[in-house]
């Protein structure tokens, strides 16, 4: 790592002295001749350490100091004093300074502080680094993916989350969206405060306006007492609301109000109650679909697609299997108290070769099955759903247009039976006929009928 070093002091040859001995040490340094001109240079950043005179014209390197540590915390300072000066130096130590050096200057003194101080240095920005990366694998850490098209989505998860604008998840079902509207959460400065969901679809309307905004007692039959909505309890929190674009048109009215004003009635209430709720929604339709039938509202889906997020499907960043896979497989493992080593190459190539139009979650289930079903310590391919390993197992029949339905069957046999590595027994069960039968058209069509 190199370092660089600023160093002010209206006198040239000081700065010019110490620069030159700094720069024979291996650092880059620039310079700079009174206050305002280092504070300029060191808010332009990539500076590491500071060495700043006392008493120069403008800008006093007292000032410089306190305005330095206080922008930057941590930042070394070095500040360089005149003979018989000693209490200023002892002052700007209490200011944030961590050293002082009287002049003139001893170089060797000078060597060895400013290595010092920038090993320290070094220290703290690396801690931080990993501090930093913890932090985002711990966010990140029920959400496996490392595919291009995963890392837009980590990134601009990252992006908007600290912010208070409201994010639309789009993509198939089984993608990951309510995972992402997790991370989106935990990475917010709202992430102490609660995350409260809604799954839209699953309340009939009249249910669903009073569970968002709660009602007063008597509001309707059964209403016995007055009770908060999911907005009044995500106050200062966040609101998830699944399945947006299954909601009425009575909803999206009210829903509307509150995204705008901040602002709604309880049902059957009159009181105003504001709210401060941060809204990420989430659907697996095309609402720019369901506006064009008149299903949803124009202005509504603008003001919930501030950022949008769209998850791709899983068939379209195969690359994340293998790290889904061993998630799953650890998870599932440990789960089933067995220890599993892995899955086979047969197994992979199966899994690959699928398209998977359940997404993540059909992948999950998949690899939970599997868990269960093998016997071994390996999974393979035999240990996946029929769905999966079918398409792989066996390959594809070609039976030529125009065949009759005989010779079709006739393929269909003698390929199955091929794949089966002329297993009778195992053919019989894949085509799913007993094996009486299967033996009988063999012999009727002159093939060998017994084991
Ligand atoms: N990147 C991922 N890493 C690990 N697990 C994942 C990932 N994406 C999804 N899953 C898992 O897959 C399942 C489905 O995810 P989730 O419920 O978030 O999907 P969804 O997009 O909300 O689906 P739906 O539209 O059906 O509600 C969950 O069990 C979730 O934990
Ligand atoms: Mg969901």
């Amino acid at each position: 790592m190199q370092f660089k070093i600023l160093i002010v002091d209206d006198e040239k040859n000081i700065r010019e002295g110490l620069a030159a001995s700094l720069e024979m040490d291996g650092y880059q340094v620039e310079t700079a001749v009174d206050g305002d001109a280092a504070l300029k240079r060191f808010r332009k950043g990539d500076i590491d350490l500071l060495i700043t005179d006392l008493r120069m014209p403008g800008l006093s390197g007292e000032e410089l100091l306190k305005r330095v540590v206080s922008e930057t915390p941590g930042i070394p300072v070095i500040v360089l004093t005149g003979h018989g000066t000693v209490d200023n130096a002892v002052e700007a130590m209490r200011n944030g300074a961590c050293d002082f050096l009287t002049k003139p200057v001893d170089l060797g003194h000078l060597t060895q502080l400013v290595k010092r101080e920038l090993q320290r240095r070094e220290l703290v920005l690396k801690h931080r680094r990993l501090e930093e990366e913890l932090e985002h694998q711990k966010l990140f850490r029920t959400m496996v993916g490392t595919s291009a098209p995963m890392r837009q989505v980590f990134d601009t998860v990252s992006r908007a989350a600290p912010s208070k604008a409201s994010i639309l998840i789009t993509g198939e079902s089984g993608v990951g969206k309510e995972l992402v509207a997790d991370a989106i959460h935990d990475l917010s400065p709202r992430k102490q405060k609660p995350l409260v969901k809604v799954h839209c679809a699953a309340l009939a309307a009249g249910i669903l306006e009073s569970e968002l905004f709660g009602h007063e007692k008597g509001a309707f039959t059964g209403a016995t007492s007055r009770t908060r909505g999911r907005f009044e309890m995500a106050n200062e929190g966040t609101l998830f609301l699944d399945e947006i674009g299954e909601i009425d048109q009575n909803v999206q009215i009210k829903l509307l109000r509150v995204l705008q004003e901040k602002k709604f009635e309880r049902v059957g209430g009159e009181e105003t109650v504001e709210v401060d709720v941060r809204i990420v929604a989430a659907t697996n339709k095309d609402l720019k679909a369901e506006i064009e039938k008149g299903n949803f509202r124009e202005d509504l889906y603008y003001r919930l697609n501030v950022v949008s997020l769209l998850v791709p499907p899983l068939r379209e960043r195969k690359d994340d299997l293998p790290l889904l896979i061993s998630a799953f497989l650890k998870e599932f493992a440990a789960e089933n108290g067995k220890t599993l080593e892995g899955i086979d190459d047969k197994a992979r190539a199966a899994l690959y070769a699928y398209d998977w139009p359940g997404n993540v979650r059909e992948l999950r289930n998949c690899m939970e099955s599997a868990v269960v079903m093998t016997r071994g310590s390996v999974i393979t391919a035999e240990d996946l759903p029929p769905m999966i390993r079918a398409r792989n197992d066996f390959g594809w029949i070609r039976i030529p247009l125009g065949s009759t339905l005989e010779e079709a069957e006739k393929i269909i046999i003698r390929d199955t039976l091929s794949a089966q590595g002329g297993n009778k027994s195992r053919t019989a069960v894949v085509l799913a006929v007993g094996r009486k039968t299967l033996h009988r058209k063999l012999a009727e069509w002159g093939e060998n009928g017994e084991d």
